[in-house]
């Protein structure tokens, strides 16, 4: 049984976790963090649902290593494709961003109208569809893949660039034209472009951030289970990354909001010997 001094354990394919890292360390201010960002294969979204299982399962594995009290998968593409097949089958409490941001669009909406954007895994996935529907069956929903969002982000383009905005105005013309009320930023990268997107959808429509979501949901769990770990100084929390790590660093100083410090590299023949650990134990 894990103690309320374990870190909890966070995944994405790169940098959009950091957006779920942000807002935890907000929530929760005496967690130790220990952040992985699979730099070496992002992106996932526009990848098969089982190429990103074996890599979602990779990433747990590894971070198990960290005994974590909780893992959280920031990543949407990774909850909506891989955390359904591996519920029940980790040690450790798993959690995904797509419930909690599901759950709060539900709670917000006033005219039943919800629009969710999302890698392209994502919206294929059907898994905001599915969520809310069991929530309420009632509700209109209009999903839209934005492929081109996750590049842009990762290059350090921002709302105030013309070719976000007009990549924006594209894809959000359906949800627009639906008269959505509550959009769903189904993208752990997306909170960066929420400037963008609240001035294409206007500022009577409400975003959902999964990351925030995400947070209160995790703070949930651990309240419940009497593992909130205390506030207390000197916290080292610890990042990794599959690749580039110095660039992960400089850019993830934006998705943060504060400086990374060191961030070490996982050489991807770990994440795959992780894999060959697991099915040998299998076998
Ligand atoms: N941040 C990931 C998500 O929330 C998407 C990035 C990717 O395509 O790898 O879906």
């Amino acid at each position: 049984m894990s103690s309320r001094l374990n870190p909890i354990a966070v995944f994405d394919s790169g940098l959009g976790g950091l957006t779920v890292v942000r807002q935890l360390m907000r929530r929760l201010p005496g967690e130790r963090i220990i952040y992985f960002g699979d730099t070496a294969r992002v992106p996932y979204g526009i990848k098969s649902a089982e190429t990103v299982t074996r890599f979602a399962e990779e990433d747990i594995e590894f971070l198990q290593g960290f005994a974590p009290k909780l893992i959280i998968a920031a990543c949407n593409t990774a909850s909506a494709a891989a955390l359904p097949r591996l519920d029940g089958k980790c040690a450790v409490p798993l959690c995904g961003v797509v419930k909690p941001g599901a759950k709060a669009a539900v709670r917000k909406t006033r005219n039943g109208r919800i629009g969710v954007i999302g890698t392209e895994a994502t919206v294929e996935s059907g898994s905001y569809r599915r969520c809310i529907a069991d929530l309420n069956s009632d509700i209109k929903i209009v999903a839209r893949a934005c492929p081109l969002l996750v590049p842009l982000v990762e290059e350090g383009r921002t709302s105030g660039d013309p070719i976000v905005r007009a990549v924006l105005k594209e894809y959000l013309r359906p949800l627009k034209e639906a008269g959505v009320d509550t959009v769903v930023l189904g993208c752990t990268h997306y909170p960066l472009l929420k400037p963008g997107i609240r001035k294409v959808m206007g500022s009577g429509v409400q975003i959902v951030d999964s990351a925030r979501e995400t947070a209160q949901e995790a703070a949930d769990i651990l309240v419940d289970s009497g593992r909130v770990a205390p506030a207390r100084a000197g916290l080292r929390h610890r990042f990794f990354a599959s690749d580039h790590p110095e660039r992960f660093a400089r850019l993830g100083r934006r998705f943060l909001g504060r400086e990374l410090g060191q961030v070490r590299l996982v050489q991807p023949e770990l994440l795959n010997g992780c894999l060959a650990l697991r099915v040998a134990k299998k076998a």
